[in-house]
């Protein structure tokens, strides 16, 4: 059950003997809890697991908080983010504050689970320094843009399903790559929604990536589709404000040439995968879990 680890980041936070970081935690909403649940469904109740999620949610909040600091975003998980509400001071030493924790926590669980787990966090952590790097032009090199959402995101959900198949005895790789698919297929989708999604039903502006310099899959497919007239005006665009006249012009230009489509046909692919994957390990919530993920508008 998700609140058996509820219960015990609660206890990790309360450990830590310091009521200003309390009510910080008390001021975070909870999150999906996706990689938690990923390691439950996988690897069972037992007090390991519940550790182990309990670890990497405290570890992927440590990293929600810095990325609002770096992408300068003011709203996560529908509420203001931490650096909005207290500034990014604040939200940096909260963040360190989860991180170490969580890595001191690290220590008492079993030692091939907390290298998966650490070495995901390097991946993480580099995974958003190239982001940013990418960010400083228009990146097209889709080979580029795969690298960093794998380190950025898919590493942790990699390392949570690999973690979870080491605790439980069951075939680590097998698992490994369903992590693996489910994370870059789940970033992919979170950038489509910034792409197709209007500021209401995101809870923050839409076209967002495009303007902080974020060549997403379908920025990247625009431009490989487009004439050399098209090319130069989407580049011109690039890292720009964007006119409510231009964000209609890129949906446009998207529509005339399919590429929500295709970017959805790749995030599918590596679903499809998965769900095999799952079939034949017989895990039927796994693959529940997998196919709601393509579906999901949030
Ligand atoms: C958000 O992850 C960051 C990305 C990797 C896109 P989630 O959408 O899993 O975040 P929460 O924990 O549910 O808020
Ligand atoms: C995901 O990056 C955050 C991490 C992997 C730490 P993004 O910046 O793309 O995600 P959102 O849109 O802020 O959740
Ligand atoms: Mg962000
Ligand atoms: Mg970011």
């Amino acid at each position: 059950m998700i609140e058996a680890v509820e219960r015990k980041i609660a206890q990790f936070i309360v450990d830590l003997d310091d009521q200003d970081t309390v009510v910080l935690y008390n001021k975070l909403p909870r999150g999906k809890r996706l990689r938690a649940k990923l390691i439950l469904k996988i690897a069972g109740e037992g007090i390991m697991a519940v550790k182990t999620a309990a670890i990497v949610e405290m570890i992927h909040a440590a990293s929600l908080l810095h990325d609002d600091v770096i992408d300068d975003a003011f709203v996560r998980r529908g509420d203001a983010s931490l650096n909005a509400l207290y500034g990014n001071k604040t939200a940096i030493m909260f963040g360190d504050v989860l991180y170490s924790k969580g890595f001191y926590e690290l220590n008492s669980i079993d030692r091939e689970v907390a290298k998966v787990i650490s070495n995901a966090v390097v991946q993480l952590s580099l995974g958003e320094r190239n982001d940013v790097l990418l960010s400083a032009y228009f990146n097209h090199d889709k080979e580029k843009y795969l690298k960093m959402i794998y380190q950025k995101t898919a590493s942790l959900m990699e390392a949570s399903a690999e973690a979870a198949a080491l605790l439980a005895g069951k075939p680590r790789e097998v698992y490994r790559t369903y992590g693996r698919n489910l994370g870059i297929a789940f970033q992919m989708i979170d950038d489509l929604l910034d792409v197709t999604q209007s500021a209401e039903q995101l809870g923050k502006p839409a076209m967002h990536d495009y303007e902080e310099g974020k060549a997403t899959l379908p920025f990247i497919y625009l431009y490989e589709a487009m004439n050399d007239e098209e090319k130069a005006a989407l580049s011109a665009l690039h890292a720009r404000v964007l006119k409510s006249e231009d964000q209609q012009w890129i949906a446009s230009m998207m529509q005339q040439y399919g590429i929500i489509e295709k970017c959805y046909a790749e995030a599918r692919l590596l679903i499809e995968e998965a769900i095999t994957l799952m079939q034949h390990a017989g895990e039927h919530s796994l693959e529940k879990i997998a196919r709601a993920m393509i579906e999901r508008s949030f």
